[in-house]
């Protein structure tokens, strides 16, 4: 009755193994065979890398068995699992079959990470043979919840931010970190910037954090076990609002429709309001249409389109945005646009009548009346005003001309305009009359120019 198992075994299996081996004695001892054959293994006993939660099995193929057992062991722990088709270990999940033939199996349900290590099929020969096969249980990957790590964090700009992302499994986790929008992450340490595509560790660490690095960002774990988890972290960036103005000057027609138009940046969200150089609030109605179109995560687009522009349309208007963290505001000059047919000398200027403070300036004439019509349709393109006053109207020339007349008694009601400053003034006066000849031309300019003059000195007089 040599089993073979009683070397370096713990007293607790030497006392399992003292009553197995009486079982067996008197089970099976008094018909030990005294053939010539031996019995001999068919097969080795496989290898198994099982995921966590699967079934398992290993195979014994012994031919020539006659009246030897065949038991199964777990090597590392000397733990005697079963014999024949008898289990020996108290565990639910293992149990053992044979197919009345030569073949032996040990069922696993269920695996275990304790389940790992390595099985032998063993035959009650003296001395004993056996076979050993190995068991890896492994885990998909799984992300922890961090009590101090919520998946929306919010940083003020130009501040750090950690964001922490630990994984189980066996083997090991790799975590990798991305943005979800596929745009690189940006590392700032003391003297460097790196934009990479993707970053390894349990920690992302985004020092002096910008607005455009908001946005989703996956912590991703992978051990080569279906299947890889990610976790979205939603990273905000909180700012005082900007307004970017690109035309701070919008000249229009009366009885048209403008649109003006305002860019705003802001985390948190800011609330956004425009109104008039009088203080007033405007809200949508028939004559005004206000409008939000987002950009990205924090930037949007406002549009104010007023309607059927009438005289006490022409003003300031502003834009403001406000959130927590402060305010901003931009604010836009809207103007009329005169546009005048002549009767007796038909003369077109390209000129460009713009005064930064005061309204547009009113220039008439007694009989003759002088037109101003816009070519090409960009006051600054043909006026050779630039910068940031000029303002874009898309207009057909020749059907919008209008007559305009305007009375002296009128004009001298109004307040007398402010001188323009030098880069608002008239810079150029192109004549593209093909009746008149240049010297004519320079003339009627020449004349035009100091009537304008003598009438706003009196005005202002
Ligand atoms: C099982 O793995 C061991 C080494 O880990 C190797 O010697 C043996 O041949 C493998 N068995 C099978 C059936 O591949
Ligand atoms: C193996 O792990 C399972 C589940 O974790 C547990 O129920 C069982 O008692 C463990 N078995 C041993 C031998 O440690
Ligand atoms: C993003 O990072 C990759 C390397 O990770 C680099 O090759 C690429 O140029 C970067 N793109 C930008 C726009 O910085
Ligand atoms: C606001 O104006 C811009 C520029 O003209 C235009 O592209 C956009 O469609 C407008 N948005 C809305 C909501 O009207
Ligand atoms: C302007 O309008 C007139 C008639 O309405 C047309 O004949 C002419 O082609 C237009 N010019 C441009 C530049 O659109």
């Amino acid at each position: 009755m040599a089993y073979g198992l009683l070397y370096g075994m713990a007293s607790r299996d030497i006392v399992l193994c003292f009553f197995l081996a009486a079982f067996l004695y008197s089970s099976f001892g008094q018909a030990m065979p005294k053939s010539e054959v031996q019995p001999e293994f068919l097969a080795l006993l496989e290898n198994h890398t099982v995921i966590q939660g699967r079934d398992v099995s290993f195979t014994c193929v012994v031919n020539h068995l006659q009246s030897y057992k065949v038991a199964w062991m777990k090597s590392d722990s000397k733990a005697i699992l079963a014999i024949h088709t008898r289990m020996v270990a108290q565990n639910p999940r293992l149990s053992v079959t044979h197919n009345g033939h030569n073949t032996w199996k040990l069922h696993v349900t269920n695996v275990q990470p304790n389940d790992s290590g390595t099985y032998m099929c063993q035959v009650n020969t003296d001395p004993m043979r056996s076979q050993t096969g190995h068991m890896k249980v492994v885990i998909p990957p799984d992300i922890m919840d961090l009590d101090d790590s919520a998946d929306l964090l919010t940083a003020k700009e130009n501040s750090d931010l950690r964001l922490r992302c630990r994984a189980t499994g066996t083997p090991k986790p790799v975590v990798t970190w991305r943005r979800e929008d596929g745009r690189n992450i940006t590392l700032r340490t003391e003297h460097s910037v790196q934009r990479v595509k993707s970053y390894e560790g349990e920690q992302l660490h985004l020092r002096g954090i910008l607005r455009q690095e908001m946005g989703s960002y996956l912590c991703i774990a992978s051990n080569g076990v279906p299947p890889t988890v990610s976790k979205r972290y939603y990273v905000n960036v909180r700012f005082k609002p900007l307004i970017k103005v690109s035309n701070q000057l919008v000249a229009a027609p009366a009885n048209s429709d403008v649109v003006l138009h305002c860019y705003v940046e802001s985390w948190p969200k800011a609330l956004n309001t425009w109104y008039r150089d009088d203080g007033m609030k405007l809200l949508s109605d028939e004559k005004h249409v206000l409008t939000e179109l987002p950009l990205n995560d924090y930037a949007y687009q406002l549009n104010l389109t007023i309607r059927r522009l009438n005289r006490d349309d022409f003003g300031s208007y502003t834009c403001a945005a406000e959130n927590l963290l402060g305010k901003a505001e931009g604010t836009i000059r809207l103007q009329e646009l005169h546009l005048t047919r002549t009767t007796s000398v038909p003369i077109r200027y390209n000129t460009e009548f713009i005064d930064k403070h005061g309204p547009k300036k009113q220039l008439e004439r007694k009989g003759k009346h002088y037109t101003f019509g816009w070519e090409g349709g960009s006051l600054s393109k043909n006026s050779g005003n630039t910068g940031h006053t000029a303002s874009v109207l898309k207009r057909n020339s020749s059907n919008a001309l209008m007559d305009v007349t305007v009375k002296k008694s009128k004009v001298s009601s109004y307040p007398a305009p402010a001188p323009a400053p030098a880069h608002f003034a008239p810079t150029q006066q192109n004549v593209q009359n093909s009746v008149t000849s240049p010297r004519q031309h320079s003339r009627l300019n020449c004349v035009g120019l100091m009537f304008a003059f003598l009438v706003i000195v009196i005005c202002s007089w």
